[in-house]
């Protein structure tokens, strides 16, 4: 996959949210950059530690909004939050013990992409048609 770019087929209608998926979709191309062009090792894991502290930052600003308004579809949610971030904690593990191999790649360049794109069209998307419908308005929201 290449360079992921925010359009607003990715909008999930509040402001907070979609800019942090810029922010989020900027880390990951980071790290798929660092990868791709095999930059030094300390460069692969200091974008890769960004990349899971603003996956942390990110789902639990969204998990905190959903559950600020009893949002029914929360626990589904969470669950998915919670696979990637199993998923990364073994990226993070695989590149700690082994290095910038070809599999950790193969994971950033089409996994995580398309988890992402995935995740917002289909999962955070609904908790914007949630947000719509009953008019509220998220804190931080411009
Ligand atoms: Fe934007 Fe549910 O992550």
């Amino acid at each position: 996959m290449g360079k992921i770019v925010w359009n607003e087929t990715l909008s999930v209608g509040i402001a907070l949210i979609d800019e942090q998926h810029k922010t989020w979709i900027e880390r990951l191309n980071a790290l798929a950059a660092a990868i791709n062009t095999n930059a030094a090792q300390a460069q692969v894991a200091e974008t890769l530690g960004f990349l899971v502290e603003y996956t942390g930052f990110h789902f639990s600003s969204e998990q905190k909004a959903m559950q600020a308004h009893n949002y029914p579809g929360y626990a589904e949610h969470l669950q998915k939050h919670e696979a990637l971030k199993a998923t990364l904690a073994e990226l993070v593990k695989d590149f700690e013990e082994e290095g910038a191999t070809q599999s950790l790649a193969n994971a950033v360049n089409t996994f995580l992409g398309n988890w992402l794109i995935k995740h917002i069209q289909q999962v955070d998307q609904k908790f914007g048609a949630f947000v719509r419908e009953k008019g509220i308005v998220i804190a931080g929201q411009g």
